[in-house]
Parts: C-alpha cells; structure tokens; sequence
C-alpha cells in the first residue's frame, strides 16, 4: 500500500457514512442483510486501511436514529450485527491497542447490548493506536438537544452561568468531548447528504462523495479520498496561505 507513503496532510479525525448497503444487496438479487453483513466486513478491512495510513481517530455511522423507522426485522439485524462485532472482534481491537466508543443514546438499545458497549468501553479505555467511534442509535439533532438540557439542568440548578456557556463549553457536552472535530467525512452511494451526523463537530469539515456503495469500498477508494482531502484549501473562514502572502 505504497500509496499512503506520499499523505502529507493526513485528516486527524476521518468520518464516514457508509452508505449502500441495501442497494449493493439488492443489485446482486439477495436479501438487504447480506448488504450490512458484507459492510461490516468492508468496516473490518477499512479499519486496518486506515490505522496503516496513520489515521489516530475513525467514527463510522451505522445506526442513525431515524433507522428505527425501519423494518423490525432489519433492525433487530442490525442490532445483532453491533452485537456480533463487539463480539468477534473486541479481543482483536483491545490487541491492536485500539479505543472503541459508540456514540448514541443508549436507553433505547436492549439491556444485552448496552452491557456489551460498557464493556467494550471500559476495557479500551486506555489504548492510543486508534480512537474508533461507531454512531448507532445516533442523530446529531438528538445529541445537541441533550446537550443544551444538561446545560439547561445546571442553569436552573444555580451551578451554571447561562453567560458562560461559549462554543467551548457547549462542544464539552457533546457525545464526542475530548475529540478533534472530523477533517474529513465520506459519504459513499452517491449520495450528498449529511443526514443528521455531526452536524455541530462538521462546521469546518470537508466532504468526499464517492458513488462506490459501501460494501465495494476498498483502500483505493481510502485513498482517493485522502489524496483529495490534501488537495484542499482549508480556510477555516480566514485567508489561504496563498492569499496572506498576496496581502
Ligand atoms: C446504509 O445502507 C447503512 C446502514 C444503515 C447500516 C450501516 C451498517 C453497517 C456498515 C454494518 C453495521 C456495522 C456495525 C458495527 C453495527 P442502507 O441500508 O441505507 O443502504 P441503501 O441506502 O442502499 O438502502
């Protein structure tokens, strides 16, 4: 994978939406589960990609909130997948000293798997090589407005100026606390939506598009994405370089 050895400006935070799965499962005339299971053997594959490119910190989205609207056979699926996952391959993460977190609220999910999350949780919660967080159960809308309650909470309990709440203070609240906000997030499919996914930590995030559908997602599809994101002019609503030398 020589193509990595050239990433000059590697994303500290890469996000993906990993887009396609029904459709790949319905182009090759099988069920739509097929298409998570193989996503989640394309998650497996990706995340090895990505720690080799250097990458310290992954969030991938794979159960938003709005997913509950459908099919309860598909989504007890999915529930089964996140529990198998953690299952299968928590002992393998724990040895690549990766971190794993989910994202999300969890009084919704079933007693079993909220255990397994804490579980997983706690027993990476030193490990450095890699920050992974998988977003299930997850709606960015539903995480700010959790955050301004609890902040709401303390206001009218007296331990919090409502003056004092700036930017800062607020994105400590956030499910993601203590993470750089993503540099770059994918979407695959084709499809050009955020959907609901980090909306607040995305303020100055670059999107790559890709038409693969998630299950096809392969390195070079990484790769692009990478090459692409250190093309990028990244402003942060000032000036480039080129333009402060121009001044
Ligand atoms: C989008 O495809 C994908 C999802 C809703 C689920 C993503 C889940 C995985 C990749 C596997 C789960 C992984 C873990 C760790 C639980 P879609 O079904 O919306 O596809 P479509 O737009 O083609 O119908």
């Amino acid at each position: 994978m020589s193509q990595f050895h050239e990433q000059q400006d590697l994303p500290s935070h890469l996000a993906i939406i990993m887009d396609g799965n029904g459709r790949w499962a319905t182009n090759r005339g099988v069920p739509r589960q097929e298409g998570h299971r193989q996503g989640v053997e394309t998650l497996r594959q990706s995340l090895k990609d990505v720690m080799r490119a250097g990458i310290k910190c992954l969030t991938v989205f794979s159960f938003s909130s709005e997913n509950w609207n459908r099919p309860k056979a598909e989504v007890t699926f999915l529930m089964t997948l996140l529990q198998r996952f953690i299952e299968s391959d928590l002992a393998e993460l724990h040895g690549q000293n990766v971190r794993v977190r989910v994202l999300g609220r969890r009084q919704d999910l079933p007693p079993k798997i909220t255990k397994l999350i804490e579980h997983a949780e706690s027993l990476t919660a030193d490990n450095t090589a890699l920050q992974l967080q998988v977003a299930f159960n997850y709606g960015a809308r539903e995480e700010i407005a959790d955050a301004a309650s609890r902040l709401a909470r303390r206001a009218v309990a007296g331990t919090l100026d409502p003056a004092s709440i700036t930017p800062e203070v607020f994105d400590a609240e956030l499910l993601t606390a203590g993470l750089p906000d993503p540099d770059l997030i994918i979407r695959t499919s084709g499809e050009y939506r955020v959907s609901n996914f980090l909306l607040w930590q995305s303020a100055y995030a670059e999107f790559f598009f890709t038409e693969t559908l998630w299950p096809d997602f392969t390195v070079d599809d990484l790769d692009q994405a990478l090459h692409a994101y250190a093309q990028r002019d990244r402003r942060f609503g000032g000036l480039s370089n080129q333009q402060e030398r121009e001044r």
